[in-house]
């Protein structure tokens, strides 16, 4: 789909607004020119920038399918004004979107291979469409193992999917956290920690993690002791981003702009950036 004029986004209402965690809410945002709407497709990893009027803009993975219907669903976690105004926006307000932008992951090469998604906090939100995806075409794929982990049990987020993905065939969703409560019942467990413990194997499969970077650091180090070879793990990275179109060069990662080449990519791409721990 192109874009007019890149830098303009799109006029958008809000039409749902849940909360996911006490910090993080879901956003369905519907675009308000029908053509455009109908035009405006993307893929599990691809994210646009959304803008509150007066506030600024700021970029965020698209977690919905286009299969699920007009709405582009966000997870927006407050951590500024622009993230706080969007959170504050009622449903019927406008907003504006632009994209989509970025590559996305590749699920028709993981067609056969068995599949680890491992997601920290918010780092859950670019891999909720590619669950879904992969929920949806079931029988392309070997075993499903979902490792989602959060700092506290309120904070684990998508929370209302998790019976779905717990009854889908050949899947498996473990869930954990840092700090348990009363109530809680299940692992306390950095995540690391808990990939450790689970112990996927690496043969014919595919890690996708997203998360904190130190999450991730400690997380790629369990993975290549358990066997995964760098071009097995893939990732989606945040950027700090501005332009979205590869001009601005905030995003850049070496030779490569994060909104452009990425956000997504197997660690072989990128392992040479990234500290070790
Ligand atoms: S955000 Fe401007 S080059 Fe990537």
């Amino acid at each position: 789909m192109g874009l007019e004029n890149p830098f303009v986004p799109y006029l958008a209402t809000l039409k749902m607004a849940i909360h996911l965690t006490p910090d993080i809410k879901l956003l369905g945002v519907e675009l308000e020119d029908p053509d455009i709407r109908a035009s405006f497709d993307y893929k599990p990893g691809q994210f646009a920038f959304l803008s509150a009027f007066g506030e600024g803009e700021a970029p965020f993975g698209i977690v919905s399918l286009p299969q699920q219907g007009d709405n582009l669903e966000f997870a927006v976690r407050r951590i500024g004004t622009v993230t706080r105004a969007l959170q504050e926006l009622e449903p019927g307000g406008i907003l504006g979107v632009r994209g989509p932008f970025g590559n996305y992951f590749l699920l028709d090469d993981y067609v056969g291979r068995h599949l680890i998604i491992i997601g920290g906090g918010i780092g859950m939100a670019p891999l909720r469409p590619v669950i879904n995806r992969i929920l949806q075409q079931r029988d392309n794929y070997g075993e499903l193992l979902i490792i989602n982990g959060a700092r506290t049990p309120q904070d684990l987020v998508f929370q209302p999917e998790f019976p779905a993905w717990m009854e889908a065939p050949r899947t498996k969703l473990e869930l954990t956290v840092d700090w348990g409560d009363e109530s809680w019942k299940g692992r306390v467990a950095l995540i690391p920690d808990a990939v450790k413990e689970l112990a996927p194997s690496a043969d014919n499969a595919i890690a996708i993690i997203c998360g904190p970077p130190i999450m991730i650091r400690y997380t790629l180090a369990v993975l290549r002791n358990l066997g995964f070879k760098d071009n097995q793990i893939v990732t989606t990275l945040e950027a700090k981003m501005k332009c979205g179109l590869g001009k601005c060069a905030r995003c850049n990662l070496g030779d490569k702009y994060v909104c452009q080449d990425g956000p997504v990519f197997t660690l072989e791409q990128i392992s040479q950036f990234l500290e070790q721990p």
